[in-house]
């Protein structure tokens, strides 16, 4: 092959750069021209195409966000829109993509595939959500953002006798939330996988203040489980503690890329890169045990959760 295009789609996540900058320099250095699809699979239908130099990703492996742009695009799933996608592809000879992003942006690199363009996915999400990787590209800087709010959160509620209650992204993947409480030290963390029991949680903190006579509390809660104001008030009405809510939101998303990140991304672009070389598509790279590897993405877009490191007992053990 000799040219390659590379797209960022769905939410942004911190180290979709490096990755940017990992598939552009391995690709030029392979003798391959790489395009830029801007604006995610928005940019492929509309022809916002442009080449990829040196210069164009000069300084980015530190920046957060993504350089070319990120969209959620639904209507890839109607074969019309792919099929002038596609037309947009072939007129400037772009032979194969490469697609960062969540498990949505892997079906599209999955059809894409099917119908003559080869894609291969990098894992671009805060969440942690794709099961077959142990770690997607972001998850650890947004895992940095977590704790470093949270540690400042505790500092206050020592202060005041407060409980806070702190509301993390995940998209009903429950591992920022379960790995921000191992690492802060949380009291209690509620994820989709552990439900949200109110009056259990309620007993427990009137436990933690009067029996264990804690200073403070603090509860991560995954997103899109409860309202976590109405919640904080429930919290002041009937336990010792006062509540108050944080929700950390879209800041979890901004940022310079941890090192780990930086690193994930630029293993996972050269992966990337090579793959479409041999001419493989319809596969996503992912990092198992410490090694980077790939699956079919059918494969990879059913694999059980269970195969990701069970943190539930470490965090019950310390309590
Ligand atoms: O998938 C990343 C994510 O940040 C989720 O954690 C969150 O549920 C969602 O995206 C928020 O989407 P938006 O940026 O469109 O509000």
């Amino acid at each position: 092959i000799k040219r390659i295009g590379i797209l960022t789609s769905g939410g942004d996540s911190p180290g979709m750069n490096a990755a940017i900058r990992a598939v552009t320099k391995v690709g030029l250095n392979s003798g391959l021209e790489v395009f830029g699809i801007y604006n995610g699979y928005k940019g492929m239908v509309e022809g916002y195409i442009e080449p990829l130099t040196r210069e164009s990703i000069g300084e980015i492996v530190t920046r957060g966000g993504t350089i070319l742009g990120s969209a959620r695009l639904p209507e890839f799933k109607d074969i019309e829109v792919r099929e002038k996608a596609i037309r947009q592809l072939r007129k400037r000879g772009i032979e194969a993509v490469v697609v960062i992003g969540g498990d949505g942006s892997y079906r599209g690199a999955l059809e894409l595939t099917h119908m003559g363009i080869n894609c291969i996915g990098l894992p671009g999400t805060i969440d942690n959500d794709i099961t077959c990787t142990d770690y997607t590209i972001g998850f650890q800087t947004a895992l940095e953002t977590i704790v470093d709010a949270v540690d400042k959160l505790r500092d206050t509620s020592n202060s005041h006798h407060r409980c806070s209650i702190v509301e993390v992204m995940g998209n009903r993947c429950g591992d920022l939330a379960l790995w921000a409480g191992v690492a802060c030290g949380a009291d209690i963390v509620v994820t989709s996988d552990t439900g949200f029991d109110e009056q259990d949680i309620l007993d427990r903190l009137r436990d933690l203040d009067m029996i264990k006579k804690k200073k403070h509390a603090i509860v991560i809660i995954s997103e899109k489980i409860t309202d976590v104001h109405q919640f904080a008030k429930k919290v002041t009405l009937n336990t010792g503690f006062s509540g108050r809510a944080t929700v950390l939101g879209h800041i979890q998303r901004g940022g310079s890329p941890c090192p780990f990140d930086r690193m994930l991304a630029s293993q996972m672009g050269e992966k990337a890169v090579d793959l479409l070389m041999q001419g493989i598509g319809g596969q996503c790279v992912a990092i198992r045990q410490n090694k980077i590897v790939s699956y079919p993405i059918e494969k990879a877009l059913v694999m059980p959760s269970e195969s990701k490191k069970p943190l539930t007992n470490l965090f019950e053990r310390l309590s």
